[in-house]
């Protein structure tokens, strides 16, 4: 296992260490896009006994699944140490027991078992060889089971690059560029964006959109640039 994650992103054990509340509302999409659509798929498709999610930051949704659901098994793993540590800090201040926290460093993953759903979201952007990933991911889904994927598209990529060459037009306020551009270089480049096809080919089953059995939230600029989908295995 290599010790840091992709050269071509920020330093995310340092970022952990020293975010301010900003700094993790920006790292922290799940809360807002995953939670409740990952509520309304464990209400479709029942409640997994075992539940992982890989780029976990500081576990909103490992968190959030450990508490509603007290007898499913969670393990939020991440690249980053500290903010594991601050992780398995909180599970054991506030007496958890069914969530535990471990290190991956994406495209690799190794868990030496399976879990009934796997999620990664807001994670792939800043793994090269997210096809690997992909992979490593599906390959811990139990049989019967489902990989659950945020990944930026070709059209996300391209709204990243009008946030740099037109900050004023569309970026919100406190952008920094240089910071963005360092953060999103994998996205910027092309080399860690995904397609239903590229998802399809590394897979071998077709994606499945969330739609189907939930209603399509607000934000729909989201939704096109950065899409949520489910893979059945
Ligand atoms: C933008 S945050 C998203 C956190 C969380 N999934 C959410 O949406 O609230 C990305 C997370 O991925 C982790 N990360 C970055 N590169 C990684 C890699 N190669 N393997 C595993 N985790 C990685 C970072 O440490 C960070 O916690």
């Amino acid at each position: 296992m290599t010790d840091a994650t992709h050269d071509a992103t920020i330093d995310w054990n340092e970022f952990w260490h020293e975010a301010d509340d900003d700094d993790r509302d920006s790292a922290t999409p799940s809360t807002h896009h995953v939670r409740g659509l990952l509520d309304d798929l464990f209400d479709a498709k029942g409640v997994p006994d075992s539940f992982a999610d890989v780029g976990c930051g500081p576990g909103i949704v490992a968190f959030h699944v450990a508490d509603r659901h007290p007898e499913t098994a969670v393990v939020g793993y991440d690249a980053a140490e500290t903010i594991l540590d601050e992780n398995r800090e909180r599970a054991r201040d506030e007496g958890y027991e069914n969530v535990d926290f471990e290190r991956t460093v994406l495209p690799e993953f190794d868990p030496g078992r399976q879990f009934d759903v796997v999620l990664t979201f807001g994670t792939l952007a800043y793994v090269a060889d997210s096809e690997r990933a992909l992979q490593a991911l599906y390959d811990a889904v139990a049989p019967g089971g489902s990989l659950v994927l945020g990944y930026i598209n070709r059209g996300g990529r391209a709204h990243y690059h009008r946030l740099l060459d037109d900050p004023d037009e569309h970026a919100p306020e406190g952008f920094d560029p240089g910071r963005f551009e360092e953060r999103f270089k994998l996205v910027l480049d092309g080399e860690s964006t995904l397609s239903y096809r590229q998802i399809r080919d590394a897979l071998g089953t077709w994606p499945r959109s969330f739609w189907e059995f939930t209603e399509r939230p607000e934000q729909r600029w989201a939704w096109d640039h950065a899409p949520l989908v489910w893979v059945p295995k």
